[in-house]
């Protein structure tokens, strides 16, 4: 019998199913790549019924967000305000202002009717994930972290993929997003910002002795004498960071002393 197909033809039905898996691999990785969140959520702006500039309420007049979301301290949801909290400055015969501009018709038609402004949502997430506000807000975790910055966006927009991933990130390393409770609505905070011997201060006032809080500053476990004061921590804290302060340096501290540990197994999240 003549031999009717060459002998490399033994090998193509494995080549091809070789070839096949790796072009199954490649379409696969591709696929996961570009529609994760990241590339298909990020970004996201809808057009919202009224023009609301949060540039114009949360960065020129500088009105605090817990002003309009007002249970993001005390709640897992955050609110996005009722039409009274809009009525306070532009409804007629309060506040007044620009009651007449076309861009606040819808406003004022609702103030008339008493129905919601039908706001589009910006950020969702599946409802097999499980997230709370208050729980972060509380802990020194800000709006920016989350959300960007908000107080410069004429129109909302998606700027963190809040993926799985993404919040894992934080979750292993909470320190490079901590800062004190009370920058967390500033969203311009940088931790250079801050007055060492203040920042200090206020965690020896909470009751941290000083040889703890020398202890979350590099070289600062290897020392044959601990400081025992304000002074002596912050030429530590200068020696390892330099002339200003370091967001490390802060989170580092916060995550020590206020415990944070914040959770990665997947009943957490998934309950
Ligand atoms: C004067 C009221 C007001 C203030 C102050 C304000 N917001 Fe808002 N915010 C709104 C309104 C109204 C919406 C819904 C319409 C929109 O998305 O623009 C909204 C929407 C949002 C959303 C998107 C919600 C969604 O649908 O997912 C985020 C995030 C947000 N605000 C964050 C902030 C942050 C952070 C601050 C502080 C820097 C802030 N807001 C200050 C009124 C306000
Ligand atoms: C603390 C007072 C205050 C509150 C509360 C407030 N605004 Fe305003 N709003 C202003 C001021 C001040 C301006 C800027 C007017 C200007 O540019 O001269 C403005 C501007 C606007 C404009 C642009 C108007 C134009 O003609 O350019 C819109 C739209 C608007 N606000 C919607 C809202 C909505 C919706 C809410 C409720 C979620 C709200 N505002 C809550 C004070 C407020
Ligand atoms: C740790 C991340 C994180 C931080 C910090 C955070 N948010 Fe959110 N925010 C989210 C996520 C995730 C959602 C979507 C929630 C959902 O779908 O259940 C969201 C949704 C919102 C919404 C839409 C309403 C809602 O609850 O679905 C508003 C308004 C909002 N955030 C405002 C704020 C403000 C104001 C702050 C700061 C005071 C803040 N957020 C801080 C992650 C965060
Ligand atoms: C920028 C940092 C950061 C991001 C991003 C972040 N977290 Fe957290 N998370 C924290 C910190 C800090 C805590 C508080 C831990 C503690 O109190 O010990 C926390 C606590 C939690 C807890 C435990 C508290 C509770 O409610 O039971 C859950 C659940 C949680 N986060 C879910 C999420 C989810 C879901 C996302 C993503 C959508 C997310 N987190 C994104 C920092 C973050
Ligand atoms: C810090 C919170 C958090 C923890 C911990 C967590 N997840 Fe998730 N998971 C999420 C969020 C948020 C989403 C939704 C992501 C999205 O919208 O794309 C998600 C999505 C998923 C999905 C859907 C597919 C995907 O990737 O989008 C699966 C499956 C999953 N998680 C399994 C797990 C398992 C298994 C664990 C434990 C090893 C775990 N998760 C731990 C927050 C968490």
């Amino acid at each position: 019998m003549g031999n009717f197909f060459p002998r490399w033809t033994n090998w193509l039905p494995l080549k091809l199913a070789i070839a096949l898996c790796f072009i199954l691999v490649g379409v696969t990785l591709g696929v996961t790549y570009y529609f994760t969140p990241k590339y298909t959520r990020v970004g996201y702006e809808p057009t919202q019924p009224v023009p609301f500039s949060h540039k114009i309420h949360a960065g020129q007049l500088g009105l605090d967000c817990r002003y309009c979301h007002s249970f993001v301290e005390a709640s897992g949801h955050s609110n996005v305000p009722t039409n009274q909290t809009c009525f306070n400055c532009h409804g007629v015969g309060k506040g007044n202002i620009r009651s007449n501009s076309p861009k606040l018709e819808k406003v004022m038609q609702a103030e008339a009717s008493g129905q919601p402004i039908p706001w589009v949502k910006v950020h969702k997430l599946p409802d097999y994930a499980y997230f709370n506000h208050s729980v972060h807000v509380n802990r020194g975790v800000s709006c920016v972290s989350c959300h960007g910055k908000i107080n410069e966006m004429e129109v909302v927009r998606h700027d963190q993929p809040l993926s799985m991933g993404w919040c894992l990130d934080c979750h292993r390393n909470p320190e490079l997003n901590l800062r004190p409770l009370e920058q967390i609505t500033n969203l311009n905070y940088n931790a250079g910002q801050l007055d060492r011997a203040a920042f200090y201060k206020s965690l020896l006032d909470k009751g941290v002795k000083p040889a703890e809080i020398a202890a979350e500053i590099p070289g600062g476990r290897s020392l044959d004498q601990v400081p025992a004061d304000v002074k002596g921590l912050v030429e530590l804290a200068e020696k390892a960071y330099g002339g200003q302060v370091a967001q490390k340096e802060v989170g580092l501290q916060l995550k020590k002393h206020w415990q944070i540990q914040p959770p990665e197994s997947c009943a957490a999240c998934h309950r």
